[in-house]
């Protein structure tokens, strides 16, 4: 194969964009919202789309299932090179569009202005796993197909934890043999610059339950010798943070590595604005552990949150209770060298230690991923560095990234993969709030950033 020429491809990239711009919202309309089952028939239909495009790419591509939403999975022996072999992954289940009534257009009818396309997925991550599929396209176009074999994987609960996708990876390990991992659901830097994520936090999510009295009681009958479970649920997460916002679990921050004086020096050249970063949600004052400058918070410390705490009456009035049991949904962003089983059993100690004998309490682990640390040695990321530069004129950023995505430290630890993670959004596009966006400028510098990085391996 001769390899195409760069600017011509670029140049089909932007001539394309209406067209792109059409795919992506064909796509969008599909309510892929993996937590919901009255949306599961949605997901196995964005699956089913996402397969034909492949295909229209020259892929082998078919919708694989699972015990829960599908996967696609696709093949390309790639035109040129045999290495390296780079597997494609990203999700196209979204998170639930609730509340409605925020959308200024509805979640599932996406618009585009000038400046961006808003809809449920726009960036998170259907939008960006445009930026990859529409530099398959134009390869595909102009040469038969990428330059390097390629497969694909997508899947359908990455919003609700991936809980099936260990199991798929266990089951397909053969077809899934690649050098390295390609993932677009990061953020870059700002508009101007890119960024390249080196490590991800990982995520603990449990739920906590509190049985006291054997009925809901009159809080004037019994209130004063009556067990109250959620007065003691309340005391229990109002003790979880000292003062200066440490975690007060046992052997918490056990494992935990301070990041090295240099990249502590390099995170504070960035000149993080926090006050910008804040003020966007509507906020002033910074939070979380005192100790720490906000990057350091953001990228190299795990902490715990309160995701949602009922229980006895919530409803319009007054009603004079005291319920019988209290609940809390609680998570921890994890960083590597934590071990979830060992917090989990922290936890547990935590609130029996608390809880008097007539109280019961029951700590449930719903999901469970460590934090991972990312190899930034090897070519393709030196070759990805390059294509950021290339496309944006200033090189990327490489940092962390505070959120997660469960399966990637799966990739390492089970089929031994490298990773590059070189996202697309930006910090306020909104995701899994409403109004949830993706700007025209960030997807078209996916798309051509894929288009260099393909390019430059094409050697
Ligand atoms: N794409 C996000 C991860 C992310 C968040 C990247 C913020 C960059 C900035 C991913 O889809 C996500 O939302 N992950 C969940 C995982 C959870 C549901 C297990 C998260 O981080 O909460
Ligand atoms: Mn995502
Ligand atoms: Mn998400």
């Amino acid at each position: 194969m001769t390899t195409p020429s760069l600017d011509a491809m670029l140049a089909a990239a932007d001539a394309g964009f209406p067209a792109t711009l059409d795919r992506l919202c064909a796509w969008l309309r599909i309510p892929s919202v993996s937590a919901q089952p009255k949306h599961a028939a949605d997901c196995a239909r964005a699956a089913e789309w996402l397969a034909a495009q492949l295909a229209a790419c020259g892929f082998a591509a078919e919708v694989k299932p699972t015990r829960g939403h599908p996967c696609v999975l696709a093949h390309h022996p790639g035109t040129g090179r045999e290495a390296p072999r780079l597997l494609y992954y990203g999700h196209y289940d979204v998170q639930p569009a609730e509340p409605f009534e925020l959308w200024r257009s509805p979640p599932f009818e996406p618009t585009v202005d000038e400046r961006q396309i808003t809809a449920r997925g726009a960036v998170d991550d259907k939008g960006q796993v445009m930026t990859w599929l529409e530099a398959f396209r134009l390869w595909h176009a102009a040469a038969g197909g990428p330059p390097v074999p390629v497969t694909v994987l997508v899947e359908g609960e990455e919003e609700v934890g991936s809980p099936n996708l260990e199991a798929f990876l266990a089951e397909h390990r053969l077809s899934l043999d690649a050098d390295l991992v390609v993932i677009s659901d990061t953020t870059a830097w700002d508009r101007e610059t890119p960024a390249i994520r080196t490590r991800l936090r990982g995520l603990l999510y449990t739920e906590i339950a509190i049985r006291a009295a054997n009925r809901d009681l009159h809080s004037g009958l019994f209130g004063g010798s009556a067990l109250n479970p959620i007065n003691l649920l309340a005391r229990i997460l109002g003790a979880l943070h000292d003062a200066r916002g440490r975690v007060q679990i046992p052997g918490f921050y056990e494992g935990l590595v301070m990041p090295p004086e240099e990249v502590r020096a390099q995170w504070a050249s960035l000149a993080f604005d926090e006050e910008a970063f804040l003020r966007d949600v509507g906020l002033s004052i910074p939070a979380g552990e005192a100790d720490f400058p906000a990057l350091e918070r953001l990228w190299a410390r795990p902490t715990a949150d309160i995701n949602g705490i009922w229980g006895g009456y919530t409803g319009p009035g007054a009603k004079t209770v005291i319920a019988a049991e209290a609940f809390a949904k609680l998570s921890f962003r994890l960083v590597p060298g934590q071990e979830p089983e060992r917090i989990v059993d922290g936890l547990k100690r935590f609130v029996a230690d608390r809880c008097p004998a007539d109280a019961k309490a029951e700590v449930r682990v719903l999901s469970s991923g460590t934090g991972c640390v990312i190899d930034d040695s090897g070519p393709v990321f030196a070759a990805a560095r390059a294509a950021l530069a290339a496309e944006y004129g200033r090189p990327p950023v490489i940092g962390r990234e505070g959120g997660s995505i469960p399966v990637v430290s799966s990739f390492r630890t089970m089929l031994g993969l490298d990773l590059l993670l070189m996202g697309f959004g930006l910090p306020d596009d909104r995701i899994h709030s409403p109004n949830e966006k993706f700007e025209l400028a960030c997807l078209r510098h996916g798309i051509r950033s894929h288009l260099r990085l393909l390019h430059a391996l094409a050697g």
